[in-house]
């Protein structure tokens, strides 16, 4: 394995880890990934060598564990790690914040602390649109001021990100890069990997394939009296495969030297608002189906509106999101289908 062409992946048997795991590989470069299977199952490791038809390096690992970590440090050569091991409810957040500060923080500085120790230069970090909160001004942009978090979960992303961005003002041979990621959805168009949520879906898109899917009697639309144009919130819905690939132009960006600072920011979006009234009737006519669904109230903490300016991924990552919503929500339905046996 050539260190500069090995990724290692910590969470990678997760959502978007998985696909980015299968991106990679498909542009060369080989990954090792490291798991716990707190929130998803050894499987999601077999749709990636599936899919890729490559035999893929995984380690069970909790990223909390240092000790563990470390073996997984000397056994490894990489240059770059991709930290996507993390909790993400953000109502469970707040009924237990140590639980995800612990989690979530201690995973990120013992892979930066091992980074450092192993002298392996290239840190990307999964943060999230959350940082933004309500912005004054939309879309938003990287330099869009982050507001104060609302949510345990949330800043977890938000310290992290100030780890990171000291850790490489300090130490001279590491690098990093935090991708804002926007509104995650969809599903590998093989149907071999997707989102597995746990127990009722707190996100929307796989509360309306399961509602889909019979499994949820009927879909609340929190909110149709937001200043929007049709009154249901506005979001930016990107991707997963097109997410995935982003890591690929963040991590081709670190290890051909091409970074201008040591520590990089970048919005990963469509740059396209969609409400929840649009994306519902979106999934309804590319899939041919009804969706039962009724107006509820708003949900507290929920944003009117969020979504990215996108110039700086396109212009200095050179990536753009490709895929079309239908597509999407079409890829997102087979994985149900398939996932359910419907
Ligand atoms: P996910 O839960 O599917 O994946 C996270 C993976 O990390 C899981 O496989 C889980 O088992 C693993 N994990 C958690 N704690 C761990 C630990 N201590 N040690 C080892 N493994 C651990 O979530 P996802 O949607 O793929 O999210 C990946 C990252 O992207 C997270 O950091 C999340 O906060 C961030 N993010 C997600 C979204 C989203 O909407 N999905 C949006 C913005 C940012
Ligand atoms: C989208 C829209 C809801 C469910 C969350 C996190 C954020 C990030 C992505 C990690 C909103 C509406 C939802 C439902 C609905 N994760 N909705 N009925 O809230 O934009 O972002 O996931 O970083 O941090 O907060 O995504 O999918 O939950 O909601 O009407 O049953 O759908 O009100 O307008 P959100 P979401």
């Amino acid at each position: 394995m050539d260190s500069r062409k090995t990724v290692l992946i910590s969470g990678g048997a997760g959502y978007i880890g998985s696909h980015t795991a299968v991106e990679l590989i498909n542009a060369g470069y080989d990954v090792v990934i490291i798991d716990n299977l707190s929130n998803s199952e050894k499987e999601a490791v077999d749709g990636v060598r599936k899919i890729t038809g490559k035999d893929v390096a995984f380690e069970i690992v909790d990223t909390c564990d240092k000790d563990a970590l470390r073996k997984v440090f000397e056994k490894y050569r990489f240059d770059t790690v991709i930290h996507f091991a993390a909790y993400k409810a953000v109502g469970e957040s707040m009924a237990e914040p140590l639980k995800y500060y612990q989690n979530n923080l201690v995973s990120f500085m013992n892979i930066v602390e091992m980074m450092k120790e192993f002298n392996r230069p290239n840190v990307l970090f999964s943060s999230s649109a959350t940082v933004y909160g309500e912005a004054e001004h939309l879309p938003v942009t990287e330099s869009t001021p982050r507001q104060p978090a609302t949510s345990p979960y949330g800043n977890t992303k938000q310290i992290a990100e100030d780890i990171l961005r000291d850790c490489c003002r300090a130490y001279p041979d590491l690098y990093g890069i935090a991708l804002r990621y926007f509104n995650p959805i969809g599903a590998h168009p093989s149907a071999l990997i997707g989102e597995l949520p746990r127990g009722v879906p707190n996100n929307l898109v796989p509360f309306i394939t399961q509602t889909a899917a019979g499994i949820r009697e009927c879909l609340s639309v929190f909110g149709n009296d937001y200043d929007t144009p049709d009154g249901t919130c506005l979001r930016d819905y990107i991707d997963v495969v097109d997410l995935a690939k982003a890591h690929v132009a963040a991590v081709d960006r670190m290890t051909e030297g091409k970074m201008k600072e040591k520590y990089e920011i970048f919005n990963i979006g469509t740059g396209n608002p969609v409400s929840v009234l649009e994306l519902i009737t979106t999934f309804e006519d590319v899939n041919g189906l009804k969706l039962p669904y009724k107006m509820a109230p708003r949900r507290p903490g929920d944003v009117t509106a969020v979504w990215a300016e996108t110039t700086l991924a396109n212009e200095v990552l050179g990536w753009k999101a490709e895929r079309r919503l239908g597509e999407t929500l079409k890829a997102a339905w087979e994985w149900e289908k398939k996932v359910r046996g419907v």
